[in-house]
């Protein structure tokens, strides 16, 4: 029971709502969700419409620009993004100062973090320029530190980038390529890159790019900024999902299993829930996933591993939970992490580099949710209350005393 003298007394009356189910912490025009009706627009274009005509590089241009480009400003914008791919070489000895089996998502928050000590003719957030910079910089180097990251966690040498391949075909070759090695990009895999990073280049407000507006709020570099959303995502109730929910599936290793983990996530005492599925604001579908199932199926069939275990199982816990009263009346579906992992891993990828490609597809939202904050006159620095339920005022007790 909330006491509303107390409240009055500690400086007024604000909302109480944990988690932040009933807040909007501010106006925007990049992304819009309609949870109810499974809708997700990109400044006001479908999801599934960008996912099947658009591709990575032209969706980034529309968020952070507002609109698709024309011919000549996109080569221009690609252009921009291509001459920097590169890191500083310095960053190599940054990568080598990790263990080996560091997991990827730490060197990543890492070495974005590290990036204000690299580039600082872009860390001043009140210049427009210095910001514009910032923002081509961390999309140009995104794909190329997560590929570092992996290479070094697989003990190969790194992969520079080669900037006549699309934005997709650069960071798999970067990822698989060995040196000196011919490597040929399947464009398959290549169109299925693409689209996995459309799917996750925005948002709205979920919990790490609400991160990055928050510290963004404070005048911190844009880096630090990026780099406080990359640590967020990473938990499994948000981003990590990816990598949870494909090892779930490999444990239950079998459709005969399903019935098992189907009564765990129902029962209240056991913490077990069934990752890939629910979402804060999509009570109906989440488009994403719709988009990324097909694409599961194409880039399994098209590479003649239709008959996968993992996916196998996936479709079957899906059919199975979508008939279930729980799932029905709690409106838990399939999320866009459902399916994305089955893909990676048909790529080749290993569990641990899921989220770390979530994080490179979703840099291009949270710059572009933190230019557009910038950009506000009545920006405020993000400071919220709380609701104090500890003691009230006592004195000092000497340690002898206690
Ligand atoms: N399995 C079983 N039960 C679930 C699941 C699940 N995956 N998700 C929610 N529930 C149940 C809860 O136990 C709760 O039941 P109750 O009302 O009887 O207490 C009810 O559904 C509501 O759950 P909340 O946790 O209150 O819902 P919230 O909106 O806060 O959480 C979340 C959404 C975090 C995504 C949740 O559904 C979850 O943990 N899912 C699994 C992790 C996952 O897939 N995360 C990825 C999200 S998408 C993304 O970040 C890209």
């Amino acid at each position: 029971v909330i006491d509303i003298t107390k409240l009055y007394a500690q400086g007024g009356v604000f909302t109480y709502d944990p988690g932040f189910t009933s807040t909007a912490s501010c106006d925007s025009t990049i992304t819009f969700i309609d949870g109810g009706k499974g809708e997700l627009l990109y400044r006001g274009y479908p999801i599934d419409q960008l996912a099947e005509k658009s591709h990575y590089l032209e969706v980034c241009y529309l968020l952070l620009y507002g609109e698709l480009p024309s011919e000549a400003e996109l080569v221009d914008f690609e252009s921009r993004v291509t001459r920097h791919t590169m890191v500083h070489e310095q960053m190599i000895k940054f990568f080598s100062g990790f263990r080996r089996d560091a997991h990827p998502m730490a060197i990543i928050t890492g070495v974005v973090g590290a990036m204000s000590a690299f580039y600082h003719d872009s860390t001043d957030v009140n210049d427009p320029w210095q910001r514009e910079v910032a923002a081509i910089r961390m999309i140009a180097k995104l794909p190329t530190i997560c590929a570092m990251a992996f290479k070094y966690s697989v003990g190969q040498p790194f992969v520079y980038p080669k900037n006549d391949l699309d934005y997709s075909s650069n960071f798999l070759r970067m990822c698989f390529a060995v040196p000196a090695e011919e490597y040929e990009v399947n464009p398959i895999l290549a169109k299925a890159m693409d689209r996995i990073f459309t799917l996750h280049a925005d948002h709205e407000q979920n919990a790490s790019t609400s991160t990055v507006r928050l510290a963004g709020s404070s005048g911190a570099n844009p880096f630090a900024c990026i780099a406080a959303g990359i640590a967020c995502l990473w938990g499994p109730a948000h981003g990590g999902a990816n990598q949870a929910c494909l090892e779930m599936l490999r444990e239950i290793g079998s459709v005969d299993n399903i019935p098992e983990y189907v009564a765990r996530a129902k029962d209240k005492d056991d913490p077990f829930r069934l990752m890939g599925f629910g979402h804060r604001v999509y009570k109906n579908f989440d488009p994403r996933a719709k988009v990324m199932k097909e694409s599961a199926d194409e880039v399994l069939g098209l590479l003649g591993i239709e008959d996968n275990e993992t996916l196998k199982v996936a479709k079957e816990l899906e059919r199975i939970a979508l008939e279930d009263p729980y799932f029905v009346d709690k409106k838990l579906y399939p999320n866009v992490d459902f399916y994305s992992g089955i893909i990676l891993e048909a790529m080749g990828f290993p569990t641990s580099m899921f989220t770390p490609i979530f994080a490179l597809s979703r840099t291009v939202g949270w710059i572009s949710q933190w230019k557009e904050m910038l950009g506000d006159p009545g920006q405020k620095i993000g400071r919220p209350r709380q609701l104090y339920l500890g003691d009230t005022e006592r004195d000092y007790i000497d340690v002898e005393k206690r």
